[in-house]
Order: C-alpha cells, then sequence, then structure tokens
C-alpha cells in the first residue's frame, strides 16, 4: 500500500515495518517563466514609459513585483531621440545599475513613438508629404528604437529567456494597406518591423533564446490616438492593453523572434 510514498509491508508476525521509498521524479519543469511569481534578479526597462501604453506597462510590470525602470524625455535618467548621446548615456546607467544590483535584463520593451506632434500630422494625400514633418516621424518611430537596439540589446542576457518587444501598429504592414494615407507613421513603422527582424537575427546568434519581436498593441485610448479615434473602433484603456501585450510577451514561443505579432499574439502580415 502506498501512503504518502511510504510503503507498508505486512510482514509475517504481522508487524507493520515501513519502508520509504524514492520520491517520484518531479515533473518536467515548464520552459515558460511563471509571469505570476518573476525572477528577482530581473530588471524590466520600458522606453516611453511616459506614454500611454508604456506607463500603463511599466505599472503592470512593478505589480508582479518586477524591478523596473521607466524611461522618458523628462524622467530623471532621460532619453530625447533628438540627443542620440541620451541613448548611450542610458545605456551606460543600465549597464552600471545591472552591475550594482546584481539583476539581468530580461525585458525590454519601446514604447516611444508619435503619430502627430504639432504641425506634424499624419499625411491624408501625397500634396502633405513633407520633408521635416517626415524626418520627426522616422527620427522617433525608425531611428531612436534603432538606436536603443544598438546600445541596449548587447546589455540583455547570453543565456537564457529574455524579450526585447518594439511596440509598432498594423497599419505598418505593408500587406495590409487598403485604405492608404498616414505616408509617414506607416513608412516609419514598416522600416522599424525591417530593423526589428534584422536585429531579431543578430541577437539569435548571442542568445538562442533572446527573442526581438514587433508588436501592434491594438488601438489604445492616448494622447497618439485620441484625435483619431472612430466611432465604432475598439479603443481600450491603456491597463487593458498592458495586460495584453505581458500575455504576448511571457507566451511567445521559442522561434518566434523577428516576428510581428498583434496584442492577442497573433502573427501581422509584413
Ligand atoms: N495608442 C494606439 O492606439 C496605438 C496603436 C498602434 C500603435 N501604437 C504604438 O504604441 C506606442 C506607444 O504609443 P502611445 O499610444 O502610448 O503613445 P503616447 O502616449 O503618445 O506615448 C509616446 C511615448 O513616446 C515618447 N516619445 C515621443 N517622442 C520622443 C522622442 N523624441 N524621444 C524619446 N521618446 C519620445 C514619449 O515620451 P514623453 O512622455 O517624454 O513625451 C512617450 O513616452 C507607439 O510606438 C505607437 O506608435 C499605439
Amino acid at each position: 500500500m502506498l501512503v504518502g510514498g511510504v510503503a507498508k509491508a505486512v510482514g509475517a508476525a504481522g508487524h507493520c515495518r515501513e519502508r520509504v521509498r524514492a520520491p517520484p521524479a518531479p515533473a518536467r519543469i515548464p520552459t515558460m517563466p511563471d509571469p505570476i511569481f518573476p525572477r528577482s534578479d530581473e530588471l524590466a526597462l520600458v522606453m516611453g514609459g511616459t506614454g500611454g501604453i508604456g506607463a500603463a506597462l511599466a505599472d503592470a510590470l512593478a505589480a508582479r513585483g518586477r524591478a523596473v525602470l521607466a524611461v522618458g524625455r523628462r524622467t530623471p535618467v532621460a532619453v530625447d531621440y533628438a540627443d542620440p548621446g541620451s541613448v548611450e548615456r542610458l545605456a551606460a546607467h543600465v549597464a552600471q545599475r545591472l552591475a550594482d544590483e546584481q539583476r539581468s535584463l530580461t525585458t525590454l520593451i519601446v514604447a516611444t513613438g508619435v503619430l502627430h506632434e504639432g504641425a506634424v500630422q499624419p499625411e491624408r494625400s501625397w500634396q502633405h508629404l513633407d520633408a521635416e514633418a517626415l524626418q520627426r516621424v522616422f527620427l522617433v518611430n525608425t531611428i531612436g528604437p534603432a538606436l536603443v537596439m544598438r546600445h541596449l540589446l548587447p546589455l540583455l542576457p547570453r543565456q537564457g529567456r529574455c524579450v526585447a518587444a518594439f511596440l509598432s501598429a498594423r497599419v505598418g504592414s505593408i500587406g495590409d494597406n487598403r485604405l492608404g494615407g498616414w505616408y509617414g507613421y506607416r513608412a516609419s513603422k514598416a522600416a522599424l518591423n525591417q530593423l526589428v527582424r534584422t536585429a531579431s537575427i543578430e541577437l539569435a546568434r548571442r542568445n538562442k533564446q533572446a527573442l526581438c519581436v514587433a508588436l501592434h498593441p491594438g488601438t489604445v485610448d492616448t494622447a497618439l490616438s485620441q484625435p483619431f479615434a472612430k466611432t465604432g473602433l475598439e479603443v481600450r484603456p491603456p491597463a487593458l492593453a498592458a495586460q495584453q501585450l505581458l500575455q504576448v510577451i511571457d507566451t511567445l514561443p521559442e522561434g518566434s523572434g523577428g516576428g510581428f505579432f498583434d496584442h492577442q499574439g497573433l502573427p501581422v502580415p509584413w
């Protein structure tokens, strides 16, 4: 009879002898990280951590007990893509913090972006294409994240699972473009997607378990989307979008690096 791993055998004299059996083999350790009990030696970095989606992501990560560094243009450690040196300074700060606190940078989320900014507005026609506006949109949506790749991806661990997620947009999909318009925003996100794909290949050479992906957050109620939210469109609150994005990040399967996924984890065409 087996009771709680202890075998009881009744001997000839009727005495009860106890024979301790080896405990059953432990169940296979799941390969997915436990999102509820993250390792305490992890650091999550959220670029654009002051924006609508970025701040919600930083809050959600902190609520899971994760150490989080949320960076904006006016945070104590600030990054403005107009100043490439600020990305380099951030990387030096993060490297020092990782060393001081003996942490690993296992989550890097880039939630920066611009759709409109003062005179910069999404173009409805080729007539609105403007060199300065295009440069601004490409600076924030493409060149800035490229500098983040250069300076921050080398800080990801060389072993074990880690994720670099860059917030893109479905309108950056060339295959999915049926409406036209928004030339600069679409093109800057399409270029970002190519950078993500390219960086994912280089990253995987350093660490097979490191994933670099582009994510579409869906339409989220933030300053970026507010002027364009149409009735009938499903606009979700940032807190819900953040939960969904973290769920996608947590469950990205091995080999999904270089992919483009929406907030439900479904692939988006390039
Ligand atoms: N909201 C949506 O419906 C939606 C849909 C599809 C994709 N997305 C994408 O999701 C991401 C986050 O969007 P969001 O809605 O959260 O936008 P948001 O609320 O406007 O936040 C934008 C973030 O980008 C930062 N940023 C802007 N210009 C910058 C610069 N020159 N240098 C460095 N950082 C800069 C802002 O920093 P400061 O706070 O310092 O200004 C802020 O943290 C973007 O990539 C966006 O394209 C959003």
